[in-house]
């Protein structure tokens, strides 16, 4: 038998009478506790938070529409430097406006067609757009019946029918920017349409110019 074996083990001791009720106790300690850093919750405070890594929480920043006192101008919000561009902006003006320094553009440019996989696909596209934009008071088949003209009876300010032999004759650069802006009664679709969908309109409307052109000579 060794000294050490006739000492009580330190698990003996634990235990004790003692070893439950300090474990209830420090149970009821650590609920406790928990309560209270629960209860902080929801609570408004002026107080800086205590965060104890800070990692990047706070850190200098501006905000929008917060006084600085670093710029001349006072503006936390800074304006763009002059010139800058938006990566999707076309900055082709000729795109952009269907407008070149000779007037309209006769044809939907050739970047766009080839960017958009060739006239086929780019009318392919036009048609779904059309359907949802234009149909509604031009017609599906862009002769004027759309449900708005039909039901509106709107009298002067119906929508024509892009059949019109004018209209059959207006530049693709015309006929864009009359999507783009709107002409005088129509209100214009370049918020909902962007660039290459506008363009793809106008080809999808040619497209359907041609095949109503067909038809009536039959
Ligand atoms: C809310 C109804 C409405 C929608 C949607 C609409 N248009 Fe029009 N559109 C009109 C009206 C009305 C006119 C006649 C404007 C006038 O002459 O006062 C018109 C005129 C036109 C003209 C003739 C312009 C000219 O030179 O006289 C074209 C081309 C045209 N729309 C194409 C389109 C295309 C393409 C779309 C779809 C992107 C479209 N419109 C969407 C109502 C609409």
């Amino acid at each position: 038998m060794t000294e050490s074996h006739n000492l009580p083990s330190r698990t003996e001791d634990a235990g004790g009478a003692f070893g439950p009720v300090a474990s209830a106790v420090s149970l009821v300690l650590m609920a406790c506790a928990a309560q209270g850093l629960l209860g902080c919750r929801g609570q408004q405070s002026e107080q800086t938070p205590i965060v104890p890594i800070r990692n990047m929480h706070a850190q200098p920043r501006y905000s929008g529409q917060s006084v600085s006192e670093f710029f001349e101008d006072g503006r936390e919000l800074r304006p763009p430097v002059a010139g800058t561009v938006a990566t999707t902006h076309e900055v082709d003006d000729l795109v952009l406006t269907g407008e070149g320094p000779n007037g309209w553009v006769s044809e939907i440019p050739t970047k766009v067609v080839a960017r958009n996989s060739g006239l086929t696909a780019l009318a392919e596209r036009g048609e779904t757009r059309f359907n949802i934009y234009c149909a509604p008071c031009h017609g599906y088949a862009g002769d004027g019946a759309g449900s708005v003209n039909r039901k509106a009876k709107v009298g002067a300010f119906a929508a024509p029918s892009l059949q019109d032999e004018r209209i059959r004759h207006i530049p693709d650069g015309q006929l864009y920017a009359t999507i783009a802006n709107g002409i005088r009664s129509m209100p214009g679709q370049g918020h909902t349409l962007k660039v290459d969908d506008r363009w793809a309109v106008v080809a999808y409307v040619r497209a359907l110019q041609l095949q109503q052109h067909l038809v009536a000579q039959d």
